[in-house]
């Protein structure tokens, strides 16, 4: 088959060719686009979670039979089209909970012992004064999981790990989950109120498209601060911002943000034609939260791990293998 391989790094190229002899691939650097001369050779969309995939992708691959994208996530399909086109849609569902967990994790402990502001200063001004980076310990604090999968189970373990008290709120509850860390399920507005911390570990889609907003933002616990691991658009920016100012949230670690995808390419959205307001303003948030002391914000890195990337690429050449041999592995069915 035809494979239309759009990599990051360099050394993809060599790692899945040699390890899918029989195919022949056509590599491009960067995100899969609708732009382009259409090529009906292509049967394999390989992707990672920077390509958004519409009907304009898929008008210029005609033939495709498969979209592998190489992450958990899979906002950035739109699946009803692969669904009307009959299009196997397959992922990578468990390569990183401990990675992201770990990173979702490093973000509190940097936030909470004040890191990045204490590395700044002796990087900047050479002094060693300790004025101003007093922190917090995480024993005894109550973490609130949104999301009790994968990552949101991992980020649970290592919370019970520093004696922190844990309530966790998932639309599909798990009862021996539950039982086994000693954490209670509540609701969202439950979980907002009393949580002096908040981490994000639920996908993206209809249902938790700005879960959390100008609506519910105003109930969580005055100096919370939020961790976002899973998807930008989890949050209202605006919301977000408004509450940073408001002293409601007192600080945020985000390795997602709404609109992070132009943030390389601001111009191209504003001068898009019909530029869209919300857009607009989530990408002026964008720099707020950049600017902000207690923001901590990193450019969608959870993932990146040396063992990570290696057990998705593998993955993702198995996927590709078991549809080859007729049973597809990894189907992405559904938005949940
Ligand atoms: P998972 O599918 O194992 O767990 C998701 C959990 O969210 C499930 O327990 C599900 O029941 C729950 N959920 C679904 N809808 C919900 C709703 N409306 N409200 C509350 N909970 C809901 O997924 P996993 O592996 O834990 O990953 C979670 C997310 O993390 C992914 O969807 C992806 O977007 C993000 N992610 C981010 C990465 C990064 O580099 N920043 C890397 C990998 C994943």
């Amino acid at each position: 088959m035809r494979i239309a391989y759009f990599f990051n790094e360099e050394w993809e190229r060599e790692f899945v060719g040699s390890r899918l002899p029989d195919h022949t691939f056509d590599f491009f650097q960067g995100a899969v686009r609708g732009e382009g001369i259409p090529d009906p050779s292509v049967e394999v969309l390989c992707i990672f979670a920077n390509s958004r995939v519409d009907s304009a992708v898929l008008d210029r691959f005609p033939s495709v039979r498969i979209v592998a994208t190489r992450s958990t996530g899979f906002d950035h399909i739109d699946l009803e089209e692969t669904n009307k086109r009959g299009i196997v849609v397959v992922n990578v569902p468990t390569y990183g909970e401990h990675t992201v967990a770990e990173f979702a994790m490093a973000l509190l402990l940097a936030l909470s012992r004040r890191i990045c502001d204490a590395h700044r200063r002796v990087e900047t001004t050479g002094s060693f004064s300790q004025e101003g980076l007093r922190g917090f310990d995480l024993k005894g604090k109550t973490i609130g999981i949104v999301g009790t999968g994968h990552i949101g189970a991992h980020m649970i373990r290592l919370a019970r790990g520093f004696d922190m008290n844990v309530v966790a709120y998932d639309a599909y509850q798990k009862a021996d989950l539950a039982a086994e860390f000693g954490f209670r399920y509540v609701s969202l507005d439950e979980l907002l109120a009393c949580a002096d911390i908040i981490s994000l570990h639920a996908p993206y889609n209809e249902q938790t498209h700005h879960l959390i907003n100008a609506e519910n933002i105003s109930r969580i616990k005055r100096g919370a601060y939020l961790i976002n691991t899973a998807r930008g658009g989890l949050v209202d920016s605006m919301a977000l911002a408004k509450a940073l100012e408001a002293g409601i949230i007192a600080g945020a670690g985000l390795d997602v943000i709404e609109e992070e995808g132009h943030m390389e390419d601001e111009v191209g959205l504003i001068v898009m034609e019909h530029p869209n307001e919300a857009r607009l303003r989530a990408l002026l948030a964008n720099h707020y939260f950049i600017r902000h002391p207690r923001v901590i914000l990193t450019a969608h890195i959870a993932f990146n791990t040396e063992e990570a990337i290696e057990r998705i690429l593998s993955t993702t050449v198995e996927n590709i293998k078991d549809f080859v041999g007729g049973t597809p592995k990894n189907v992405v069915t559904h938005a949940r």
